[in-house]
């Protein structure tokens, strides 16, 4: 059945907008069958959507149709607050952020200390349960320790460790680079109490040195400069809807 409605923008230009390529080339996506509105497959053209409140996929990645929201991943530099402004006028997010994107704000936070990457949006759905502990998504941290490494070090972070607010369990971790008393460690879990990663390794005899969180999710830091802001990919994006169900 080809479903036409007069309200709405046509979804071709809506997947255009969207940055999955021209509208030509757009066209031939809902012609394959690969673009899906609300869960069905759109069948023909002449399809018109509301991109505010419409769920779009292309070969199942949701697509972020909305052009007023704004999905951003920021490599954080150490000393910077995980905060859009500071009373004591220390350095934070908001500097970065500037003027152009005041409604913006951060998923999560990072330590003064801790470098890496910092998802900022203003999609408070997508922000509301990738924060949400209940849909877990895993965030990586490589983290320079004190070594040589205690053998069981593994084991009993991925067993848990006691902490002073009570069990935290490591998802994996591994070894990445020993040279001396210099240990690189990767350790990823899914839960974002605070400090937790330094309380853990500080707890398996590991004090922490630098922290940088690499990932969150599927989106890497990659090569990314600290200080400097990079929109999601739409490959990004798409993988966290699917990860908290969006
Ligand atoms: N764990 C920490 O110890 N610090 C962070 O910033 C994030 C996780």
């Amino acid at each position: 059945m080809t479903t036409t409605n007069d309200d709405g923008i046509r979804l071709q230009k809506v997947l255009a907008a969207a940055g999955v390529g021209s509208r030509r080339a757009c066209e031939v996506l809902i012609e394959e069958g690969r673009v899906s509105v609300d869960g069905e497959v759109v069948q023909g053209q002449g399809r018109r959507i509301d991109p505010e409140t419409a769920v779009v996929r292309v070969d199942g990645l949701r697509i972020a149709t909305n052009a007023d929201q704004v999905h951003l991943a920021l490599n954080k530099p150490v000393g910077m607050l995980s905060a859009m402004s500071d009373p004591d006028g220390r350095p934070n997010v908001g500097d970065v952020v500037g003027e152009r994107n005041a409604r913006l704000f951060h998923i999560g936070r990072l330590d003064a200390d801790t470098e890496g990457l910092l998802l900022l949006t203003n999609d408070g759905e997508l922000a509301h349960r990738l924060a949400h502990p209940s849909y877990e998504v895993p965030k990586t941290y490589l983290a320079e320790v004190i070594g040589p490494l205690a053998r069981d070090v593994g084991r009993r972070l991925r067993a848990g460790v006691e902490l002073e607010d009570g069990i935290a369990k490591a998802d994996s971790f591994r070894l990445v680079d020993s040279q001396g008393n210099r240990v690189l460690v990767e350790v990823v879990l899914h839960e974002g109490r605070k400090h937790v990663v330094r309380r853990m390794l500080a707890e398996a005899g590991h004090p922490v040195q630098r922290l940088v969180r690499t990932a969150v999710g599927p989106v890497h830091l990659g090569a990314q400069k600290p200080g400097r802001l990079r929109p999601l990919t739409r490959q990004e994006l798409g993988g966290l809807y699917a990860l908290v169900g969006l």
